[in-house]
């Protein structure tokens, strides 16, 4: 009997690990942590893979490390949901665009990309308990004659496309005067290069690409506030369940708190 687990487990592995390599394309898995405890027990259920969407162009929330690893809050908080679930994470980087086709097509299982909720996306997928809020800011070169969101009529406004501040932009401004990029970063860098008059995007990203962009300053008023949650296909509320579970725990022991605090510093 012991002999036929070590096998299975053995089987198991190699499965596993024919798996990983067989969709290794535009695939990062995010590291592991290494828990001993759960090395040593005789069933090395670190089975299951929870593979998640995001677009990880949006720090604090996801972007690349150094090795080309995803890394950020999104990251940490579905690493620490696998941990609980016994599941073993596996991140896929896409365009923001595709993600909730993805998720509700089912070749991703969850998406987590500073996510917003709402009604709309309600219809195609469903939304798990909120992490954290987000606001919809808006970046203008230094001495703009932007001051606020009164002063976007009939100017060009970058954004990411598909974002809520796209949907928002085009909405309140006219499509035309709207111009989409696949990310942030190429939205920011067609206002340092004056292809666009301002960028509408999240906050805490906003700050990071002002930081990293001489001359960009954020206004002070905000245009809209927003709920982040992570996205699971309409018929999987067997996860939706476990990682509503996984969050009310994480929330509870301060988890969350953390891997949020280590990121983004309260002002
Ligand atoms: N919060 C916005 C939205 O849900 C923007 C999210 C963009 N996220 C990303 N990972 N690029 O539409």
């Amino acid at each position: 009997m012991k002999a036929f687990v070590k096998v299975l487990a053995l089987a198991l592995c190699v499965a596993l690990i024919g798996g990983v390599f067989a969709g290794c394309t535009n695939t990062t898995t995010a590291p592991s942590t290494t828990d001993d405890a759960t090395a040593t027990t005789a069933a090395p259920v670190a089975g299951e893979e929870l593979v998640m969407g995001t677009n990880a162009a949006f720090p604090p929330y996801e972007f690349t490390d150094d090795q080309g690893n995803v890394v950020g809050i999104d990251a940490e908080i579905a690493q620490a949901i696998a941990d609980k679930l016994g599941m073993t994470l596996v991140i896929k980087d896409m365009e923001f665009d595709s993600l909730l086709t993805a998720v509700a097509g089912g070749s991703i299982d969850i998406v987590l990309a500073g996510l917003t909720v709402t009604e709309e996306r309600k219809q195609s997928v469903n939304f798990t308990d909120t992490y954290a809020k987000g606001v919809q800011v808006i970046i203008v070169k230094e001495g703009s004659a932007i001051k606020s969101v009164d002063d976007l009529e009939g100017k060009t406004i970058g954004v990411q496309a598909g974002t809520t501040g796209d949907i928002y932009c085009t909405d309140d401004f006219g499509q035309e005067n709207v111009k989409q990029f696949a990310n942030g970063t190429l939205a920011v860098a067609a206002l340092v290069n004056d292809q666009v008059d301002c960028v509408v995007i999240d906050n805490e990203p906003a700050k990071n690409f002002v930081a990293a962009n001489a001359g960009l300053a954020i206004l002070e008023t905000a245009y809209t506030e927003e709920d982040y949650a992570a996205a699971i296909a309409k018929e999987n509320t067997e996860l939706l369940d476990k990682v509503n579970a996984a969050m009310a725990e994480l929330k509870a022991d301060g988890t969350i708190d953390a891997i949020i605090g280590k990121y983004i510093t309260a002002e």
